[in-house]
């Protein structure tokens, strides 16, 4: 994280812009007492926040007993409740025009036996997104809330979760579908100055929501066994 921010401080100077001032906090997110450090911290100092990116999550796949009780309780405590509660710790340091970007997935639009929880958790992610993004709007708070739903994307995601695929499935994966972090981050930020409520990137994303939203679940459940 220092290396990205020291990247990004140099960049900036290069581009004779601005640079954000920037405190990194070590945090595992799936630990009462490192939310509650997260809290307090937010409480002593006050920040005025413009961006609140929910990025934290993970995905773990294989079937129900391959994926077991501890790897499935990890994966909701830190896709589902952390993202829910740092929005919430996040939320009244937010002033009108800032943006709360959350991170689903393609996984979100159907479920999807072979990782039956990371899509469950980012089905909650979409859905609890786009209703709290209704619930500010009625309260007239002005705080933008875009849901971002990516498909594949090259990063250590890969490292974590994906055991149970073989480097085939991976190649397959990746000649026809993944795409660079840059390119999903730079469509991604543009979407939510724009104040979209859900963003996906890339053609067969895009298809793969519009088929989600029509097509029923059975048949898409049956295709992506075959193609991953
Ligand atoms: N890559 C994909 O293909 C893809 C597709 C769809 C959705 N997504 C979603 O995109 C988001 C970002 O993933 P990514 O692709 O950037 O993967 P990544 O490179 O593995 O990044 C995951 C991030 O989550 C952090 N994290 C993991 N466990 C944590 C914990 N207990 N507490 C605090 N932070 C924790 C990691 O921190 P450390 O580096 O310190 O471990 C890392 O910064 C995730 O929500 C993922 O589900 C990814």
């Amino acid at each position: 994280m220092t290396a990205v921010v020291e990247a990004g401080r140099r960049e900036a100077q290069q581009a004779g812009r601005a640079f954000p001032e920037c405190r990194i906090l070590a945090l595992d997110l799936c630990q009462a007492a490192d939310l509650a450090r997260l809290e307090a911290t937010l409480a002593a100092e006050k920040p005025a926040l413009g961006w609140v990116v929910n990025a934290a999550g993970f995905g773990k796949f294989g079937n129900w007993e391959a994926v077991g009780p501890d790897w499935a309780g990890r994966m909701i405590d830190l896709n589902v409740k952390a993202l829910v509660r740092v929005t919430e710790m996040c939320l009244p340091y937010m002033a009108a025009g800032s943006r709360i970007v959350e991170i689903a997935s393609t996984a979100a639009f159907c479920p999807l036996p072979g990782m039956n929880v990371y899509a469950a958790s980012k089905s909650f992610v979409l859905f609890y997104g786009r209703a709290l993004r209704r619930e500010l709007a009625a309260a007239g708070r002005k705080v933008g809330l875009t849901v971002l739903c990516p498909g594949p994307v090259r990063t250590d995601f890969w490292a974590i979760g994906n055991e149970t695929y073989t480097l085939k499935q991976l190649g397959r994966i990746d000649a026809f579908w993944m795409t660079t972090a840059e390119n999903v981050v730079r469509h991604t930020l543009r979407a939510a100055r724009r104040n979209k409520a859900v963003v996906t990137y890339g053609f067969w994303n895009g298809w793969h929501r519009r088929l989600a939203n029509c097509l029923p679940w059975s048949w898409l459940m049956a295709l992506s066994r075959k193609l991953i």
